[in-house]
């Protein structure tokens, strides 16, 4: 039976419609206006035990929103959410101890504590048996780099350093499932690399559950399975990710350092089935289906016009897949 079941579900937000000014209130306040606005729009999946799934769209698409319910802070207006065994926002405690779930930002430690403190707290509030909370703190401490932190109040660490803490104290009641809605914005790449190894390594020693939403699709690339994309409220792709890139990409992205350039190439090949993405004096950056064309056939049109000194190949990331898809260049069915 899969761990987490989604099943239709909708969440409607009642937005007031109220005006500016004096008056504005006045009206409100005798004649309240509202209107409706469905953030989560029949949004069905199944989830099952260990798997890492990304779960991404665009700013507002309803990934939050998603979350909050799935976490029990928020009643779905329509539709079932059923996560081991729980409906969460009816068992919000019994709920509480199988999930640990990360909010962007917020924090779950006590800002004026040292940070060891917050986890002594946390073992005392999930009942975390002695010998349990020993092992992952040395485990948490060695891989997140914790060392240095523990002694020191939460309020003094830097973002990365903070994040970091959250994120053990989100692992250290051994939760089934965990949530992380953006645990990597505003992180620099060391501690990206950090958290990512991290989750990675937890969900192969405890095949704990991940659903995590990201601005960083390399956090998607290097640590999750599977992708469920929402757009406007609605689910648009669910599925392997290697998968999600054959559909939509089997695109190659080729740069080439050139010199003796005769004319502008973006121009002259404009005809052709590649795409001329970024030209300069001495560069060439060209995207091309790799299913039409092979790197020889881009090398021999755009040696017409310079001669090539270097290349370098790679398959088109996540990231501008999606670009091409939130433009609507790719048309989904
Ligand atoms: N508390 C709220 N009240 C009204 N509208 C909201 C509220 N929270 C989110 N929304 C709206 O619901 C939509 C989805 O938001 P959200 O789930 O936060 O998206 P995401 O996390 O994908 O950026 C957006 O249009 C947002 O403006
Ligand atoms: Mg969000």
């Amino acid at each position: 039976m899969a761990i987490i079941e989604v099943k239709n579900l909708v969440k409607t937000y009642k937005i007031s419609e109220k005006q500016n000014g004096m008056l504005g209130y006045i009206k409100h306040l005798f004649h309240p206006k509202y209107r409706e606005q469905t953030a989560v729009n029949n949004v069905s999946f199944n989830i099952e035990e260990g798997e890492l799934v990304g779960y991404i769209g665009e700013n507002g698409a309803g990934k939050s929103t998603t979350i909050k319910m799935l976490t029990g802070l928020l009643t779905p207006t329509s539709g079932s959410v059923i996560v081991n065994g729980l409906v969460p926002n009816e068992k919000r405690i019994q709920n509480n101890k199988q999930i640990g779930a990360v909010f962007g930002q917020k924090t779950q430690l006590w800002w004026d504590l040292p940070v060891i403190e917050s986890f002594r707290l946390i073992k005392k509030m999930y009942e975390i048996p002695e010998g349990e909370y020993r092992k992952n703190l040395k485990k948490f401490t060695e891989i997140l780099q914790l060392e240095e932190l523990l002694d020191k109040q939460v309020k003094n660490l830097s973002l990365g350093q903070k994040m970091r803490c959250e994120i053990a104290a989100t692992f250290l009641h051994n939760p089934k499932i965990v949530y992380l809605d953006e645990p990597t914005i505003g992180l620099d790449i060391l501690v990206k690399d950090n958290i990512r190894k991290f989750i990675k390594d937890i969900n192969k020693e405890k095949k704990t559950t991940v659903i995590l939403t990201t601005h960083d699709l390399k956090d998607i690339e290097e640590v999750c399975d599977r992708i469920i994309l929402i757009d406007k409220g609605s689910i648009i792709y669910d599925g392997e990710k290697e998968k999600f890139k054959d559909i939509y990409g089997n695109k190659i992205i080729a740069e080439f350092v050139v010199k003796n350039k005769t004319k502008s190439v973006t121009l002259e090949t404009q005809e052709e089935d590649f795409e001329v993405i970024e030209e300069t004096e001495n560069s060439l950056k060209i995207r091309f289906n790799h299913d039409k064309l092979t790197v020889i056939n881009i090398v021999d049109s755009i040696s017409k016009y310079c001669e090539i000194l270097d290349m370098h190949v790679q398959e088109q990331g996540l990231e501008e897949i999606l670009k091409e898809i939130y433009r609507g260049e790719i048309i989904r069915d």
